[in-house]
C-alpha cells in the first residue's frame, strides 16, 4: 500500500468523527423554520400578530403539544398539516429555544 493511499484511508476513517463534532440539528428546526418562524421568529421572541415570547412560556411538553396540534386564538392549528410526529420534533426544539 503505498503512502497516499494509506493517508486517504485515514482520514476516511476520521470522518464520522468529524461530522458528529458539529452540532446536532434537530429535525423539528426545520419545522419550526417552516411553520412557527413567520410569528414567533427565529429565537420564539418575535411576537408577531399577538405570538407569545416562546422563550418565556412556561408550558411544559404536554400543553405545547396540545396547542400547536389545536390551536389556540390567533395561534394555527397544525393537527391536520404535520404529523404527530412532527408535532413532537417541533415542541421539542421549542422548549430548546431560551
Ligand atoms: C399566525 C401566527 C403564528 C404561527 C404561524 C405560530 N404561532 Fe404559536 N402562537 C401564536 C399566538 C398569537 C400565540 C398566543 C395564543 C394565545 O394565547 O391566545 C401563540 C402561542 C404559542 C405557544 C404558547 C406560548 C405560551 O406560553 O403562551 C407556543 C408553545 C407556540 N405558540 C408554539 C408555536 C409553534 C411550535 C409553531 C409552529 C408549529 C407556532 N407556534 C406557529 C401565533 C402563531
Amino acid at each position: 500500500m503505498n503512502l497516499q493511499l494509506s493517508a486517504f484511508l485515514f482520514l476516511l476513517a476520521l470522518l464520522p468523527q468529524v461530522a458528529s463534532a458539529a452540532p446536532p440539528v434537530l429535525p423539528g428546526q426545520l419545522i419550526f423554520q417552516k411553520n412557527c418562524v413567520r410569528c414567533h421568529g427565529a429565537n420564539g421572541k418575535r411576537g408577531l400578530n399577538g405570538a407569545h415570547d416562546l422563550t418565556k412560556s412556561n408550558l411544559n411538553e404536554f400543553g405545547r403539544t396540545y396547542l400547536v396540534t389545536n390551536g389556540m386564538g390567533k395561534m394555527p392549528a397544525f393537527g391536520k398539516s404535520l404529523t404527530p410526529e412532527q408535532v413532537q420534533q417541533v415542541v421539542a426544539y421549542s422548549l430548546t429555544l431560551k
